[in-house]
């Protein structure tokens, strides 16, 4: 068996400042193998994108705690945190995030200067992944001059441009039509199958069951078996 990536103990996610506290996770336990292609489902409010943020250590849980890649990773402080991010996580929103002043190239290829990634070539990598998402006769257009599908697939160029080992996709193809969504899903899929990236995606798409070599189900903040 492939190794554990990630793993999640008794995971609690309470928010406060509401009028009453909202306890989004309730002790999530949770193993991710290498390779794994994992479906998140579960209803609106269940606490998705909650654990997600939380797997990709872009929020602190409440209580508990995260392993990934054998490293405990609640003691950390935020500048390890935002390293581990940025080299081994991508992450694709349904809004895509891009920077509309910018040009498609430049999108994408923005995480390596946030990285200062020593040992590759930034440009010639961006082209080929604008490739990869078959957008390089647009790599010179600005941003907002794209429909939603094409933004998609340059904000998954961007998630792929520091080659990480885990992509975290939050509903991807949420605000895409059908068939920008197909694109945008075999994309990800080709990533897990031809490139061995662990895939952890939130869909209500009942499609991509066919994909996933996982599906949880996640209710009122806990998994269902
Ligand atoms: N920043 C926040 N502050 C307070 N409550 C929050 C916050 N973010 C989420 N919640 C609450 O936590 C619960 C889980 O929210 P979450 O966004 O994780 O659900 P979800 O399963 O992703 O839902 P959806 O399918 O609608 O995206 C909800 O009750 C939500 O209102
Ligand atoms: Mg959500």
């Amino acid at each position: 068996m492939s190794k554990l990536i990630i793993q999640t103990r008794e995971l609690w996610k309470i928010y406060l400042g509401g009028t009453d506290p909202v306890s989004a996770l309730q002790g999530i336990n949770l193993e991710v193998r290498e390779g794994e292609f994992l479906l998140v489902r579960g209803p609106s409010g269940s606490g998705k994108s909650t654990l997600l943020k939380i797997m990709g250590l872009l929020d602190l849980p409440s209580k508990g705690t995260i392993i990934m890649d054998g490293l405990e990773t609640s003691k950390l402080r935020e500048t390890a945190r935002a390293k581990i991010r940025n080299q081994k996580i991508g992450f694709v929103f349904q809004s895509f995030n891009l920077i509309p002043e910018l040009t498609v190239f430049e999108n994408v290829m923005l995480p390596t200067w946030i990285n200062n990634r020593q040992n590759i070539n930034a440009k010639e990598e961006t082209s080929s992944l604008l490739k990869t998402v078959g957008l390089e006769e647009k790599a010179h257009n600005y941003a907002n001059e794209l429909s939603g599908g094409q933004m998609q697939r340059v904000a998954i160029a961007r998630a792929l441009i520091n080659n990480p080992s885990i992509v975290l996709a939050d509903e991807p193809t949420g605000n895409l039509d059908s068939k920008s969504s197909l694109q945008v899903m075999n994309l990800i899929k080709r990533l897990n199958e031809e490139n061995g990236q662990t895939i952890i995606l939130i869909s209500h798409d009942s499609e991509q069951e066919r994909n996933a070599t996982r599906v949880v189900n996640l209710i009122d903040g806990k998994l269902q078996n």
